[in-house]
């Protein structure tokens, strides 16, 4: 009698597959950005955006596993705003182990790891953040929200830096939002920046613009130094 394959056994490895969908592109310096699309976008999606923010740096674009009505994202949502925060939760778990294990495959430098989030990208960044899962110790958000309502113990992020992007216009990532996870992340230890601009929730050059300069601030070191 041929047997049924074990339902649950294959449930739960996929529940922890580690492989998304990636592009790595090599930079000429030590840093590298994650790059993390919004909702409906791809490992394609932000790939001129951080060439604008920083043209030496590696880039890695991982492609959200979610598919919401065929609109790739990085987890579950029931509504416009309203997360499923158990996924959440998984798929943050999911992205840190990606991104530990593409850190070793290409030989990133943790320390000049720059995770830059767009949306739903910014959404699972803040979850990796708020869980203590960040391995990156710089973060660029752009229109985030507060992806989880409640932290069963508070992270330590002391020595990460955050820089926040609000639009003031933004009917989605709403000002108060965004200043409620800037406080979330300075409870937990984080230095961080909030800037507002004068957008909705779409991206606008003065993100570029602001992203450049907060990251200038302190500058990545050559990979191969004459
Ligand atoms: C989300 O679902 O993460 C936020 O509502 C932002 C979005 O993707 O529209």
């Amino acid at each position: 009698m041929i047997e049924k394959p074990n339902q649950s056994i294959e449930r739960s490895a996929l529940q922890h597959d580690p492989g998304f969908v990636h592009r790595f592109e090599p930079g000429t310096t030590n840093r590298t950005l994650l790059l993390l699309h919004g909702t409906g976008g791809d490992e394609n999606d932000l790939i001129n955006l951080g060439r604008e923010i920083d043209p030496g740096a590696a880039l890695l674009s991982p492609r959200g596993k979610v598919l919401e009505n065929g609109a790739p994202r990085f987890f579950r949502r029931l509504a416009e705003g309203v997360f499923d925060e158990a996924d959440v939760v998984q798929r943050a778990h999911e992205l840190a182990d990606f991104v530990k294990t593409a850190t070793e495959t290409y030989g990133i430098d943790r320390k000049e790891l720059v995770a830059i989030g767009y949306s739903n990208g910014a959404n699972i960044a803040a979850a990796m953040m708020l869980l203590g899962l960040a391995t990156f110790p710089y973060a660029i958000l752009l229109r985030p929200m507060v992806p989880l309502s409640h932290l069963e113990s508070r992270p330590n992020l002391n020595g990460m830096r955050a820089l926040l992007l609000a639009g003031k216009l933004d009917p989605i990532a709403r000002l108060p939002i965004v200043e409620a996870l800037g406080d979330l992340f300075r409870q937990a230890g984080a230095e961080v920046q909030l800037r507002t601009g004068q957008s909705g929730h779409e991206r606008t050059s003065a993100d570029v613009a602001a992203a450049r300069n907060w990251l200038n601030e302190r500058p990545s070191s050559p990979e191969n130094p004459l």
